[in-house]
């Protein structure tokens, strides 16, 4: 069966047990700039699931586009997707266990012809926030599951929670036995070695987790189920790895014809990121230097690296678009009415990076001549995380060039700092999905050095008599109020934009200094509301332009905010003038 055919027999099943199909909501969450991108079909409907009446009624059906990248680095194996689809159906406050687990079963035996004998389900085991599920083991048993195949996992197990807060609740997942010997004894569901793969998974959401109040019960239980589309595909046609199906045949295939050089990790990760990334602009992603727009250029130049590996010619991207939209486009149309936008994308930030490659070569030579100097034979694990993070090196990479040069490169270092990093970015990624900002990230943190720099140029190209009024930021962009007489015309916006880009380039470290209020105030320093400040303050000094009385944080150098870009000057209230500007890269 393909994978369009299970997504449409979903449907129609749930449609036929009274559910309303609504359409996939976009990869990109509408009016939401604090996340990133739907990583759940729960996601969008979040409202819904916490009482609000949702316009088609209490059960709904759809397939949503998602995109989780913590894993992104895992890519290559045998599993690991960025972008999925997942299939799922919701009761609003309708249906609850026994009925769901009935459908669910009915769904996987009857309509995707899975024997009982493939499947196992888990429920929960029960603590003091919840009872153990026993109903659901019931509900199981009756549908036609043995009893010794349905297992009790504790909260890290089967317990369902986007973030940590919002809607949660006990989950019963079910698994599809691949054939595989058992690993040992003890070998069951929640073992990785690949005898079991989870299929499906249905959230009985009954409980908010608030961080202040611990669980409460929701106003309406309800139902959250997801199953993997990819996965699916793949176990019903028995393939070994979701490359192997239709959805990634056509471009693995082509990609093995053009390589010269053989790697079934390359290959996947060139497959698994080009789908992404165009799925990504096909509803309306931009690379760029923060938050989602780094995903995506990370995805592409992920990609770019790839092929360069494979020694493919980087001029075959136009072609491999083309033939990925037409393996995709019955599942996904939007592919086709943006297939110019998506080349233009991928082509222009795959031009780019070959231009930071030469970059990344050039700091990577530098730091050899340096480990010469230093008699050493060992490239540091700095140096190799800076290779990584800025130019987009993988460690591979820089170890493939470390050893033609006959050097080695410190991994156990680079390890220490690469897990600190992606640790930083799990939680950062998680924050964002419960919809709180991670105020003080790096890119609030970057936009908030941009704010002092903006206020100092103001007051050299408008005058001394601006002063701030106001100040917003989100990871998206800042706002900044200030006094001002006048509209200001397109000459002073360019002049103000052009000098943050200057001091942005100049790369002035950013420095901070305890001291009273009173010296403070004495020395020059700007401030808002002075009496909203302790005795004393920290003031953050940038050249011999900026100084500021404020509780940080800030950038260490200027030269990390990239590329400075106002967006907007209006009027914001009678003397008050408003600019909105962006920092990209
Ligand atoms: N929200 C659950 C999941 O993502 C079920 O849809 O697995």
């Amino acid at each position: 069966m393909k994978a369009i055919e299970i997504r449409n027999k979903y449907l129609n099943f749930f449609k036929a047990h009274g559910h309303q199909i609504i359409p996939s909501a976009p990869l990109i969450p509408e009016n939401d700039p604090s996340v990133l991108f739907t990583t759940a079909g729960m996601q969008p409907l979040v409202p819904y699931l916490l009482g609000e009446k949702h316009p088609e009624g209490t059960r709904i059906t759809d397939f949503q586009k998602c995109l989780r990248t913590n894993d992104i680095d895992e890519v290559g194996d045998n599993r690991h997707l960025t972008y999925f689809e997942m299939l799922g159906n919701w009761s609003l406050g309708d249906y609850f266990k026994e009925e769901a687990i009935a459908m669910s079963f009915e769904f996987l035996t009857k309509e995707l012809g899975i024997p009982v004998e493939k499947l196992s389900v888990t429920c929960f085991a029960g603590d003091e926030d919840a009872p153990r599920d026993n109903l659901t083991a019931e509900c199981w048993k009756k549908a036609g599951i043995p009893e010794e195949r349905i297992y009790f996992y504790g909260k890290d197990d089967n317990w369902w929670i986007a973030g940590e807060e919002g809607p949660c609740g006990p989950d019963t997942e079910m698994f599809y036995d691949t054939g595989k010997e058992p690993c040992g004894p003890d070998c069951q569901p929640s073992c990785d070695c690949g005898k079991y793969v989870e299929i499906w998974n249905n959230v009985f959401m009954e409980y908010y987790k608030s961080k202040k109040d611990g669980y409460t019960k929701l106003k309406q239980h309800n139902v959250d189920t997801g199953l993997g589309l990819e996965r699916m595909t793949m176990l019903l046609q028995g393939k070994k790895t979701p490359f192997d199906t239709e959805l990634f045949e056509p471009v693995m295939k082509r990609l093995e014809e053009l390589a010269k050089v053989d790697s079934i990790e390359s290959r996947r990760i060139v497959a698994e990121h080009l789908r992404a990334s165009m799925m990504v602009i096909a509803d309306g992603g931009k690379p760029s230097n923060i938050d989602r727009g780094y995903v995506l250029r990370k995805l592409i130049r992920r990609m770019a690296r790839h092929l360069n590996k494979l020694q493919i010619d980087l001029s075959e991207l136009s072609n491999l678009i083309d033939l990925n939209i037409d393996t995709l486009k019955e599942m996904y149309p939007e592919l086709v009415s943006h297939r110019d936008e998506i080349k233009q994308v991928i082509i222009e930030e795959k031009d780019k990076f070959m231009k930071t490659l030469v970059n990344g070569e050039k700091e990577f030579a530098k730091a050899i001549q340096k480990a010469k100097q230093e008699n050493k034979n060992v490239i540091d694990g700095q140096t190799i995380f800076k290779l990584y993070e800025t130019y987009g090196f993988p460690p591979e990479i820089t170890a493939d060039l470390a050893e033609e040069q006959g050097f080695k490169i410190d991994t156990s270092e680079f390890e220490t700092l690469f897990k600190e990093h992606q640790e930083k970015s799990r939680m950062g990624s998680e924050q964002k999905f419960k919809g709180g900002l991670a105020e003080q990230n790096e890119v609030t943190t970057a936009y908030h050095t941009a704010t002092h720099l903006l206020n100092a140029a103001l007051k050299k190209v408008v005058g001394k008599d601006v002063h701030q009024k106001g100040s917003n930021i989100t990871v998206e962009r800042m706002r900044f109020d200030f006094s001002c007489d006048h509209k200001l015309s397109e000459e002073e916006k360019q002049q103000v934009e052009d000098l943050v880009n200057e001091w942005i380039r100049q790369e002035i470290p950013v420095t901070v200094q305890e001291m009273k209020k009173e010296d403070a105030i004495k020395s020059g320093a700007e401030c808002m509301f002075i009496e909203k400040y302790p005795d004393i303050v920290t003031v953050y000094s940038i050249g011999d332009f900026s100084k500021e009385l404020c509780g940080g944080p800030h950038v260490k150098n200027t030269g990390e905010l990239g590329k400075f870009k106002i967006k907007k000057e209006e009027a914001s209230s009678a003397g008050v003038r408003r600019i909105k500007a962006i920092l990209e890269k």
